[in-house]
C-alpha cells in the first residue's frame, strides 16, 4: 500500500510542476491526504493542457496585388498546438479569456510600400509600414483577449499598392501564443 501510496505522489509532483523527477523515495501518506491530491492532480492536468495554445503559418507564395483590405491567409502552417489558428480563413479564434502576444512580418516588391494592420475582432491593435522589397517589417502587440474573439491580419484600406512577397529569402508571416 505504502509503494502504491509513493508512485501516485512522484506522478501528483510531475503533472504540477511540469519537470521530471530524477529521485524517487517510498513515503506513507494517509487516505485522505491521497484523495486531496489526486483532485489536485486533476486541476493541474486541466490547467496545463488548456494553458497549451501557440501557432506560427506564412505564406507559401506572393500576393500579386492584394489591394486594401484584404485579409492575409497564411496558408503554411508550422505550428498550430491547440488549434485554434484557421488555415483557411487566416484567422486565430481565441481559445480562451487571456494576455496574448502576436507577431506578424509583411515584405513588399521593391518601389511599393503597405500598411498592414493586426486587428482584433473590429478593432486594429497594430499597424506597420513597409516600403521596398529589401527588407521585412514586423510588428508586434500584446493584449487581453475573450474567447471567441477573432484575430488576424490585413492591409489597410487605402494606403498600399504592389505585391507582398513571400519566398525563402524572406517570409511574411504570423504568430502568436497564449502568455497568461
Ligand atoms: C496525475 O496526472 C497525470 C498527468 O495528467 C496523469 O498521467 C496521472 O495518471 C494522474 N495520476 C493519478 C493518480 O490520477
Ligand atoms: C491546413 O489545415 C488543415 C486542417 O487542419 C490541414 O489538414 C492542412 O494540412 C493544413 N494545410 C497546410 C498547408 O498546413
Ligand atoms: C525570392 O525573393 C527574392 C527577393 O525579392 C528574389 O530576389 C528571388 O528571386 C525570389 N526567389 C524566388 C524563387 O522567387
Amino acid at each position: 500500500m505504502n509503494i502504491l501510496h509513493s508512485a501516485v505522489f512522484v506522478t501528483l509532483v510531475f503533472a504540477c510542476a511540469n519537470f521530471p523527477v530524477t529521485y524517487g523515495k517510498l513515503v506513507s501518506i494517509q487516505d485522505d491526504v491521497l484523495r486531496a491530491l489526486l483532485v489536485m492532480n486533476r486541476s493541474c492536468d486541466t490547467g496545463a493542457s488548456s494553458s497549451h495554445y501557440a501557432f506560427y503559418a506564412y505564406l507559401s507564395h506572393d500576393l500579386p496585388e492584394p489591394g486594401g483590405n484584404r485579409h492575409f491567409i497564411y496558408d503554411t502552417v508550422k505550428t498550430n498546438i491547440g488549434n485554434a489558428y484557421n488555415n483557411i480563413t487566416g484567422t486565430f479564434t481565441v481559445p480562451r479569456n487571456g494576455i496574448y502576444s502576436f507577431t506578424w512580418s509583411t515584405r513588399v516588391e521593391c518601389s511599393k510600400a503597405h500598411t498592414t494592420e493586426l486587428v482584433l475582432n473590429t478593432r486594429v491593435l497594430g499597424s506597420t509600414y513597409i516600403w521596398c522589397g529589401y527588407n521585412t517589417v514586423t510588428g508586434h502587440v500584446v493584449t487581453y483577449a475573450s474567447q471567441g474573439e477573432a484575430v488576424f491580419v490585413r492591409t489597410h484600406s487605402s494606403h498600399g499598392k504592389g505585391a507582398i512577397k513571400s519566398n525563402n529569402s524572406g517570409r511574411s508571416a504570423f504568430s502568436g501564443f497564449l502568455i497568461a
